[in-house]
């Protein structure tokens, strides 16, 4: 259960933030007490779209690193600073870049499509970078005839590959420790468990969940999708900081979601590293700060842009 924040450590907050002439951004996994001090909540697109738009000196990125290193890419003049430097993603360790290197070596006539959970010097080895709510889109911008590459989520990846067809299309073995940990199982038991319950998942989740889903999309889509869809009853196989947003938009619904196989929850051991003591901590001294070699940042960019301005 979340208890209410200190008002004194929300006061702290408001006031350096203030003083730092910063923005507080968020990621719909993070704690309760950070969404709701927030300027901003969003799926990792919405973020990263949000960071291009931003007029300030300071970002509080309350997220992992990787969305981090999106916003500074996206900004370089400006500040971002991450409440926890070790907020990392299983997605980006299990994609180091020297792997990534020798596999253009091997297959240069390959298009290289990364997900947006890559590290910034992957995504300056990229052609295009996607994030789970326009990754077929990204795919489909692609000439047909151009073999891919999609890393590093083999289960997004299979998904993208079912719902455009592509067939040219190799796939890394990547996987989310928290999605790719839902069991099939354990969806069919909370289903016989609340048989009037809609299920939603995230592209992120197994094949054999994904089919048990009656829509899949981003964080922010299947928010949007139960708060204006006819159903009043949901199962939600992501995690489950997005009940903040579900209860506040729609408090007349129920939602239940259903625990990883390693834990009794569904939460993202790195997204909950941040808290709000980490927070006004950064927003002190400014630290940990994310700081990258120019040049790569502006190898990483051109890709990032690539994706923005796919419809
Ligand atoms: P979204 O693009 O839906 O925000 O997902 C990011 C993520 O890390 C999901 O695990
Ligand atoms: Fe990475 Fe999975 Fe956490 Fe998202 S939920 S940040 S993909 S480990």
């Amino acid at each position: 259960m979340t208890t209410a924040a200190p008002a004194s450590l929300v006061e702290e907050i408001l006031e350096l933030k203030k003083e730092r002439n910063a923005v507080i951004l968020a990621h719909h996994y993070q704690e309760t007490e950070i969404q709701e001090i927030a300027d901003s909540i969003g799926d990792s697109l919405e973020l990263a779209r949000k960071a291009k738009e931003l007029d300030c000196e300071v970002i509080a990125f309350c997220g992992v690193w990787f969305m981090a290193e999106t916003a500074k890419i996206l900004n370089p003049a400006r500040t971002v600073v991450v409440p926890d430097q070790d907020a990392g993603c299983s997605l980006v360790d299990s994609c180091p870049v020297e792997m990534v290197r020798a596999f253009k070596r091997k297959y240069p006539d390959h298009a290289v499509v990364s997900y947006i959970n890559t590290s910034a010097d992957v995504k300056a080895e990229s052609d295009i970078i996607c994030t789970s709510r326009n990754a077929v889109a990204v795919v489909n911008s692609i000439p047909a005839g151009q073999p891919i590459l999609f890393l590093p989520d083999i289960n997004l990846g299979n998904y993208v590959k079912k719902m455009s067809g592509r067939q040219n299309m190799r796939i890394w073995q990547g996987a989310c420790i928290v999605h790719a940990t839902f069991a099939a199982r354990k969806l069919t038991e909370a289903r016989n468990a609340h048989p009037g319950a809609f299920v939603v998942a995230h592209p992120e989740c197994p094949a054999e969940v994904l089919q048990q889903a009656g829509y899949i999309g981003s964080t922010s889509a299947l928010i949007d999708y139960c708060v204006k869809s006819e159903h009043k009853q949901f199962i939600v196989m992501t995690e489950s900081g997005v009940q903040h947003s579900l209860r506040k938009l729609a408090p007349e619904k129920e939602f239940w979601f259903v625990s990883n196989e390693n834990c009794n929850c569904s939460e993202c051991p790195y997204m909950k590293r941040n808290s709000l003591e980490k927070l006004r901590d950064c927003l002190d001294t400014l630290r940990p700060r994310v700081e990258m070699d120019a040049a790569m940042m502006d190898r990483a960019r051109l890709p990032i842009e690539r994706m923005l301005a796919v419809k």
